[in-house]
This record gives structure tokens, sequence and C-alpha cells, in this order.
């Protein structure tokens, strides 16, 4: 961990200026600097960056960030990577900040299991190379596959030999801890507490962390026989989580950035040969079924994935499998089958780079056209499995987040079979709001196992109820985020200014903005259910105090590069929209208004937060009335009658929050 002070010192010395013109040729234009944004293919200069505000902004992409986030996006580092890039630019001495015993003995123990794995990874490769047993078994192989020597190396191949070479004895020779061996999965206890070596008679392909790191290896039998294990690999770890690591993304990821497309293949030897054919944006799921954490890893470079799969059942079915989860991510996906006999590895090897280019470009299908193409192989002309096979591709499409890329897929699908566009859009809704009412279903089991008394009211019989009936509020957590979006707007961008009220007189305290949302939320010990949002509301208040001096406007400033500054991704980039002004408040009628917004807030604020406390109790009517419905439907009785207490209870509390709100208008 780097200390505050630190942190501090660095943020101070940054000129956001000198960091991104390391990368970027930057022209001063006005109080701004202009240049060729490094995100995406600029031809025209669309990045400013604004020295002053310590802020840099694409308006042609519309990335935007601070240089701490540069510098993370750019060199594709984490927070505090990025912070020491920036402390050895500035030549700042970095503090290390002092850690309890616990995150000391956890650090230790991880940074010993990357110790250990790296010392290992050595030792497989000094013995490919160095020994006569390696270079005859190990290195001929790889030869025999036609990995150049320079291919070997970029990938720390290596070879484990037999016990009379093994491991755990020159590890325990070096001083390496047997714990260690052991929690890394490179050796094994014996019952009889002897430590034997997990790897032997095999080639060894090391597994890479993001940052380069080893973390993990897979280890390749040599020989044919059915009842050998082709692979063993090493097992979880505190340092290796197989879901979460992909082969390859190591030496893959720049290129992955630069081409902005990622190659999924299936295995180590895809992997390799596809790099050694100058095709290097590739990485490999190893073995396992693809899974959402090693698509997320892949969207910090690309939104575009190209899966290569065999052209065998086992890929075929991997590679449907893959194209939901990719679609669900939001990315692009492209499947690419290759000839029968053929997997990424025969045809880099068979093709020169061109060739191989070519033949992507040429068979690289979307979704629709591949899973179209499979099913209809398997249903020629049986028109009960070609409706199967359209309402497969329906479901497919309605996993996909954005709305307009759903409609541009509706119309692709219409088109190829001949159906109703309107007719897909509608199975669309219905799927999406079956998953809705799913996820619903589940945040209320979650959520409200809701107890509450509703008090000692005599509940009139249902119908007499002298209420309006409540309209059906939706349940979904962006019913409130809209309103808690607001709030922390005003937070981050006013909350040291002060709130005039009608009829306050001078000598009074004044209200700021923060006090005044605090109160009036602890009053009804309301917490924001947005995560994002509550960060940003905890995050103020626990740093509000340390800003003591300067004018409020200034203070103002502090806090919001205070938020600009934090490790929190999140955090800083709604900070960014919010001060970059993509967000106005939305209050319809005061949208509308020309004064500066300072000037309206003592009307704003507070009625931003009525509005969000009545949203908070629409939200609890709909629930109760769906629970009446259950009730109804059940025949309690009981419950029905205590359901509808509540029920009247919350009718009021809206009726005098409409009340309230109508006061100020
Ligand atoms: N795999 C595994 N265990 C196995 C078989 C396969 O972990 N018993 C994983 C490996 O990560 C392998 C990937 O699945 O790389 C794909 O399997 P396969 O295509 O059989 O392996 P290749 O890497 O292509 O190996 P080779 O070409 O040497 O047969
Ligand atoms: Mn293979």
């Amino acid at each position: 961990m780097i200390d505050r002070a630190t942190v501090d010192r660095i943020m101070d010395a940054v000129r956001i200026e000198d960091v991104i013109g390391d990368f970027v040729a930057l022209r001063k234009r006005g109080s701004n600097y202009l240049g060729l944004c490094p995100f995406h293919a600029d031809k025209n200069p669309s990045l400013s960056v604004s020295a002053t505000k310590g802020i840099f902004k694409c308006f042609s992409c519309g990335k935007a960030g601070t240089a701490v986030s540069f510098i993370m996006d750019h060199e594709h580092l984490s927070y505090p990577e990025a912070l020491r890039y920036l402390a050895k630019k500035y030549n700042i001495e970095i503090v290390e900040e002092e850690e309890t015993a616990e995150e000391a003995a956890h650090r230790m123990k991880y940074e010993s299991l990357l110790v250990v794995s790296e010392y290992a990874q050595k030792f497989y490769q000094v013995i490919l190379w160095n020994t006569d047993t390696g270079r005859n078994i190990g290195l001929s192989y790889f030869r025999e596959r036609q990995f150049t020597d320079e291919t070997i190396r970029k990938f720390g191949l290596g070879y484990a030999a037999d016990r009379t070479l093994s491991l755990h004895k020159d590890a325990l020779q070096h001083g390496y801890k047997r714990e260690y061996l052991v929690d890394s999965g490179l050796c094994i206890e014996r019952d009889n507490g002897d430590l034997a070596d997990r790897f032997f008679d095999r080639v060894m392909f090391p597994i890479y962390s993001i940052s380069g790191r080893v973390i993990a290896f897979g280890g390749r039998t040599l020989s044919h026989e059915k009842t050998v294990a082709k692979y063993v690999n090493s097992p979880q770890s505190d340092i290796y989580d197989k879901s979460r690591s992909l082969y390859g993304i190591f030496q893959a990821k720049s290129a992955i950035a630069k081409a902005d497309r990622c190659i999924l293949v299936e295995g180590y030897a895809d992997v390799i040969s596809m790099h050694q054919t100058g095709i290097c944006n590739v990485v490999a799921s190893s073995g396992t079924a693809l899974t959402v954490e090693q698509i997320r890893m892949i969207k910090r470079f690309t939104s575009n994935i190209t899966l290569i799969y065999d052209g065998d059942e086992a890929g075929i079915k991997a590679a449907l499998r893959g194209t939901d989860l990719i679609l669900e991510e939001g990315m692009n996906v492209q499947v690419v089958l290759l000839p029968p006999e053929d997997d990424p590895d025969s045809f880099a090897k068979a093709h020169p780079r061109v060739e191989v280019e070519e033949y992507i470009a040429e068979h690289s299908v979307d979704f629709i056209t591949f899973k179209s193409d499979i099913l209809s192989r398997q249903s020629a002309g049986d028109p009960i499995q070609r409706a199967r096979m359209i309402n497969d591709i329906i479901r497919s499409i309605s996993v996909i987040p954005d709305a307009i890329l759903r409609t541009v897929y509706v119309e692709t699908l219409a088109e190829r079979f001949d159906q109703k566009s309107d007719d897909i859009l509608a199975k669309i809704a219905e799927l999406r709001e079956k998953k809705r009412e799913l996820d619903r279903s589940r945040e209320r089991a979650e959520r409200y196992t809701y107890t509450q008394d509703p008090g000692p009211q005599e509940a009139p019989p249902p119908g007499e109820a002298d209420e309006p009936v409540v309209e059906e509020a939706p349940l979904t957590n962006s019913f409130l985020a809209a309103q808690e979006r607001e709030l922390a707007y005003c937070l981050v961008k006013f909350g040291f200014h002060q709130l005039f009220f009608p009829g306050q007189d001078a000598s009074s305290q004044a209200v700021t903005v923060a006090d005044y949302i605090r109160a009036s939320l602890e009053q009804d010990e309301i917490k924001f259910e947005n995560p994002l949002y509550r960060r940003i509301y905890d995050e103020f208040y626990s740093f509000a105090p340390s800003i003591k001096s300067g004018t409020v406007l200034e203070r103002q400033e502090a806090m919001i590069k205070h938020f600009q500054d934090m490790e929190d991704r999140l955090i800083v980039q709604q900070c960014l929209d919010f001060v970059l002004d993509t967000h106005e408040l939305k209050v319809k009628e005061y949208v509308r208004m020309l004064e500066p917004e300072e000037a309206r807030l003592s009307l704003v604020v507070p009625r931003l937060v009525i509005l969000y406390k009545k949203r908070i109790v629409e939200q609890h009517c709909a629930r109760v009335t769906r629970s009446i419905a259950e009730a109804e439907h059940s025949g309690d009785m009981q419950l029905q009658l205590r359901l509808i207490g509540e029920l009247q209870t919350f009718n009021k509390i809206k009726i005098f929050l409409s009340q309230e709100l109508a006061k100020k208008d």
C-alpha cells in the first residue's frame, strides 16, 4: 500500500499535459491542449486536455479521465502501478503504508507463492535448455512441433524431468519453504509426510498473470498412452484462480488493445502457434468453459471477441455457450469455424500469417449466422426444429444489454428467416420481462424478509379504504438509482454551498446542501441502495471534515479533486461525468430555468429529497400490493388484513409527501 501522503504528493506533482504529452503530441489551444486521441483511430485531434482541471476528454469517442486513469488505460496498469509510474516520472519517493500483521502475513504468503512459482518456471526452463534430458526430450518435442527458440523463450516453456531431477529437492536446498511448495500446487504432500513433485515427465507451460507473473503451470505429457492424462494443471491456489485467468493474456494484451479485438482459442498450443505466425491478439481459456470473469478481463482491452474453435462437436458446443455469455456482457462476438481436420495450432502452422488473417476475415460470422448454420445443419427441413432454432437465436438477442444493438440483430434475423420484426420484438420484450421478474423475486427474497408490525390501527375491509389505488411501481434498483444519482450529484458539485429558505433570518445558522441532505435522510434512516452512489455518499461525509479552510468554491474543488484521485474507477468516472456537465439536474421544471444552477439549489435540493422519499414509499407500496395479491391467492386472511393496514400507512405518507412537493412548486 502506498500511503495517503505519498499519493497526495504524486497528485500534486502531476501535470496532466506532461503525462499525456509523453504519448500524444499536444498543441496548446486557448487554456487547453489538443491532440490525437490514442484510444480510438482519431483523424482530427479530438482529445482535449485541461491543465487547470487536471482532466482529459475525447470529444469523439467520449473517453475521459485524469492523469492517473490515462496511464492506467494507456499502459494497462492497475491503480497502484500507475501511481508508481507517476512517482518515478516525478522523482517522488514512495512510502509504503504500515500494514496490519494479518495484511502483512497475507501479502507475504501471496508474494511467497509468486516467488516460488517464478523459481519453478526458471527451474523447468533451465532443465529444458541446459540438461541432456531436457534437450533430448523436451526441447526436441517443441522443435518437432515447429516452435522456434524465440517462441519457446517468449512463453517461458520448460521441462519437468523424472525423479532424478526433482523440483522439491532443489527448492528445499535453495531455502524455499515446504509450505509454499505445497500451497502453490507445485508439490504434493504424501500421507507419510514425504514431498513429491506434481509435475514430472512433462513439457511445462507456465501460466502468467495479466502483469506477467507466473501463477500456475500446465504440464503436457509426451506419452501416447491412454492411461496418462494429457495435461496436468496447477490446482486453484491463493495466486491462481483458473476461472479468472487467460492463457497468454500477458503476451497478448497490447496486441488486443491495438487490434481492438481479442481472438479466443482453446489450447496452449493454439495460442503459441498463432503468436508465432505473427497474430498476437490471441488468448485461451485453457480447457475450462469460458467464464464471465475471463470475458471481463478481455473487456479491459476491447469489446470485440472472435472465437476460433475446432470444427468438431466439442468445439461447436463450447462456442455456442461462449457466445451468449459474451453477448450478455455487452460485447460483440464473431465466430470462425476452421476446416474440420484443423485446430488453430495446425492451421497457423500450415499457413503464412496473411492467409490465416484472410481466412479469419472471410469466415468470421456473427452469432446469428453461426447459430443458424449449426442448428440448421442439425434440423434440415424440419419446421419444428426450425422454429426451435429461431427461438434459440431470439433468446440470444434478448440478453444483449444495448437496445439499439438488439434492434439491429432483430432486423437481421427477421430478414434472414422471413419473420416479422414486430413478432420478434414482442418475444424479446416478453423474455426480458420474465428475466426482470425473476431478478426481482430473487431480489425481494434477499432483501425483504419483511416483518414490520403495521401498528395498532384497525384496518377496514378491502374496498372501503379511502386512499387512492396505488399504481404499480417497478421494484428494480434503477427506480431509486435515478434519484440517488441526483442527490450524489448535488453533494459532489454543491455539497458545501449554502441553502437559503424564505423567511430565514440573517442571523440563523446557514445550512449547507450536504447538511441538509444528510439530516433529511438520517431523519428517516434512509441509506442509498445503489452501491456506487452509496460509496460516493459515504466518501463525501467521511472526507468533508478534513477540508477545513477555504471559500465554498475552494472546498468544493478540493472535494472534487479528492473524488477524481480515488482508486475506485467507477467513482472517478461518475465524478467526471458530474463535473464535465454530461449531467444536468433532471427535475423537468427546473431544467428550463435560466438562472445558474447554484441559485436554484435552495429549491432543487429539498425537492429532490422529497421526491426520493416518495419513490421509496412508492416502492414499498408496490411491494405490499404484490404481497396482498399473493396473500389473496393463498387465502391467508390474517396476512391480507395486516398488509392492507400497512398499505394504508404508506399511502398516507405518500399523500403527505405529495403535498410537501406541491408546496415547493
Ligand atoms: N486441457 C486440460 N486437460 C486435458 C486436456 C486439455 O487441461 N486433459 C486443456 C489445456 O489447457 C489444453 C486445452 O484444454 O491446452 C485444449 O485441449 P487440447 O486441444 O487437447 O490441447 P492442446 O493445447 O491443443 O494440446 P496439443 O495440441 O498438444 O494436443
Ligand atoms: Mn492442439
